[in-house]
C-alpha cells in the first residue's frame, strides 16, 4: 500500500512541468589529464601543463585537444570512446596516431598545436593547426598555420593547407573554427576562422583549396568589457572575434553567422554570402553587409558558441557568470531574450568550447584562468566535459518559448 502511494506521488511529479531539471550533465571528469600509457612513456609529460581545451564528438569518439601553451605536452589532438563505463581520468588516445602528435622535429609535417574541432556531416575533422609552441616568454612559431582536414572513416589526413602570410598577421590566433556544408555539397565546404587576437576572419574554401581574410571593426574587443573575474581571480583579457556560429540554410540558399567578441557583449551577424565570395569578404567598404543584433547587457562576454539548427538556438559559454546561456535565434535578438541554462561558480569555471552534435549540446570546462593567474589544485576535479540533450537542457527557459 505504502508503495503504491509512493509510485503515485513519483508519478504525478513527473507530470509537472519543471520536475525535470533544465541545465547539463557532468560526463567526463578530470582531477588531471594524462594518456594511454604508450604515449606517456615514449615523450617528457609534465601533467600540471595539460589543459584540454575543447570536446566534439563523433559517433563514439569524443575529442579532447590540449594546446602546446607549455612544455610537456606528448600529444595535441586525441579522443577518448564515450561508449565506456570509465568517466573519471580516462587517458587520452592519440589521434589519429600518436607519431603525427609528437613535436615535429625539422620540416615534418607533424602537429603542433591544435586548439579546437569541427566535426562536419560528410564525416570529416576539421581543425587548425596553429604551428606555434606558445611558452610563456618563448613564442616559437615552428609552421605556418594551416587548415587539417581529417576522414574520420579512415583515419587518414586528406588535406593540409598552410594559410598564405596574407591571411595572418603576427598576432593571429586561430583558436576555433566552424564548417559551412551540407551532406549534399561536401565539395563546396567553407571554413570560417576567427581570429582572436588579430580582430579578422579567415575563410578556407575547400573547392577552390585557397583562403583569404576578411576585416571588420566588429571583430574587435569591446573597451568596456575587458574585465572579467573568475574563481576569485581578477584578469583583464583583450579578444576579439572568439566564435562564429551559423544557422541553417535560409531561402536564399545562405547561413546567418552569428559572432562575438571573448572581451565584448555584443552579437553580431553577417550573411555567408559575404563570407563565401572572396570579392564581397575582402572589399574595402563593407557597407551594411554586417549587423549589430543586441549588446547582451553586462557580464554577458561570452567564449565559445554553437547554434542547434533545428530549433534556432544559440548556446554560448558566459566566462564571467560561470554559465551556459542560450538564446532562441528565431526570437528577436533582445537582451531579454537570452536565458541561462546553467550556471555553478565552482564546477562551471571557464566554459571554453560548445558543440552541437545532433541534438546534444558538449560544453568542456577548464578552469583555465585560474590556470593561467592563480593555482589550480591537481588532487581536485578542474576539468569536466558535460552533455545534455538540447531540448532537456533549455527546458523551462525562455529559449523553449517558442514550439518546435
Ligand atoms: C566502443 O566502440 C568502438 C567502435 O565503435 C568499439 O571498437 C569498442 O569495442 C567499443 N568499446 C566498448 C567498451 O564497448
Ligand atoms: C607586428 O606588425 C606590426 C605592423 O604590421 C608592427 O608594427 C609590429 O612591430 C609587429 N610586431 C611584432 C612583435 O613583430
Ligand atoms: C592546395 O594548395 C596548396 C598551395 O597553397 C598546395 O600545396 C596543395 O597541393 C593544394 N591542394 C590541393 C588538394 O589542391
Amino acid at each position: 500500500m505504502t508503495w503504491l502511494v509512493l509510485v503515485l506521488i513519483f508519478g504525478l511529479l513527473a507530470l509537472i512541468p519543471g520536475s525535470f531539471c533544465r541545465g547539463l550533465n557532468e560526463e567526463f571528469t578530470w582531477t588531471r589529464i594524462s594518456y594511454a600509457a604508450s604515449i606517456r612513456l615514449a615523450e617528457s609529460y609534465i601533467y600540471e601543463n595539460n589543459i584540454p581545451m575543447s570536446a566534439n564528438r563523433w559517433r563514439n569518439k569524443l575529442f579532447v585537444t590540449v594546446p602546446r601553451r607549455r612544455p610537456g605536452i606528448p600529444s595535441t589532438l586525441n579522443f577518448i570512446w564515450t561508449n565506456t563505463s570509465q568517466k573519471h581520468n580516462v587517458p587520452l588516445i592519440s589521434y589519429p596516431n600518436f607519431a603525427i602528435n609528437q613535436l615535429p622535429t625539422g620540416d615534418s609535417d607533424g602537429f603542433v598545436s591544435i586548439y579546437r574541432t569541427a566535426v562536419d556531416p560528410c564525416n570529416r575533422l576539421w581543425m587548425v593547426d596553429t604551428g606555434t609552441l606558445e611558452y610563456p616568454g618563448n613564442v616559437n612559431r615552428l609552421q605556418q598555420p594551416a587548415v587539417v582536414i581529417i576522414d574520420l572513416l579512415t583515419d587518414q589526413i586528406i588535406r593540409r593547407y598552410e594559410l598564405r602570410p596574407l591571411d595572418i598577421t603576427n598576432r593571429t590566433s586561430l583558436a576555433t573554427m566552424v564548417v559551412d556544408v551540407t551532406p549534399a555539397t561536401c565539395n563546396s565546404a567553407y571554413a570560417y576562422m576567427p581570429d582572436l587576437s588579430g580582430f579578422g576572419v579567415v575563410v578556407y574554401s575547400f573547392q577552390e583549396n585557397r583562403s583569404w581574410r576578411v576585416s571588420h571593426n566588429y571583430f574587435s574587443p569591446d573597451a568596456q568589457a575587458k574585465d572579467f573575474t573568475i574563481g576569485n581571480v581578477n584578469f583583464q583579457l583583450n579578444d576579439g572575434i572568439f566564435s562564429l556560429s551559423l544557422s541553417d540554410v535560409k531561402p536564399d540558399g545562405h547561413r546567418n553567422a552569428y559572432f562575438h567578441s571573448l572581451a565584448g557583449t555584443h552579437t553580431y551577424s553577417v550573411s555567408t554570402h559575404i563570407l563565401k565570395n572572396r570579392r564581397l569578404a575582402t572589399r574595402m567598404d563593407h557597407g551594411n553587409d554586417f549587423m549589430v543584433e543586441v549588446n547582451r547587457g553586462q557580464q554577458t562576454q561570452a567564449s565559445a558558441s554553437d547554434l542547434h539548427r533545428t530549433s534556432g538556438i544559440l548556446f554560448l559559454g558566459l566566462v564571467n557568470q560561470n554559465a551556459l546561456a542560450c538564446w532562441n535565434s528565431f526570437t528577436p535578438a533582445t537582451p531579454d531574450n537570452f536565458d541561462i541554462i546553467y550556471k555553478d561558480d565552482q564546477k562551471f569555471q571557464y566554459p571554453c568550447d560548445v558543440k552541437i552534435s545532433g541534438d546534444d549540446v558538449i560544453v568542456i570546462t577548464n578552469a583555465m584562468p585560474v590556470f593561467l593567474f592563480g593555482k589550480l589544485n591537481y588532487n581536485e576535479i578542474n576539468f569536466r566535459i558535460w552533455i545534455r540533450n538540447v531540448y532537456e537542457a533549455i527546458r523551462d527557459t525562455k529559449c523553449a518559448m517558442r514550439p518546435f
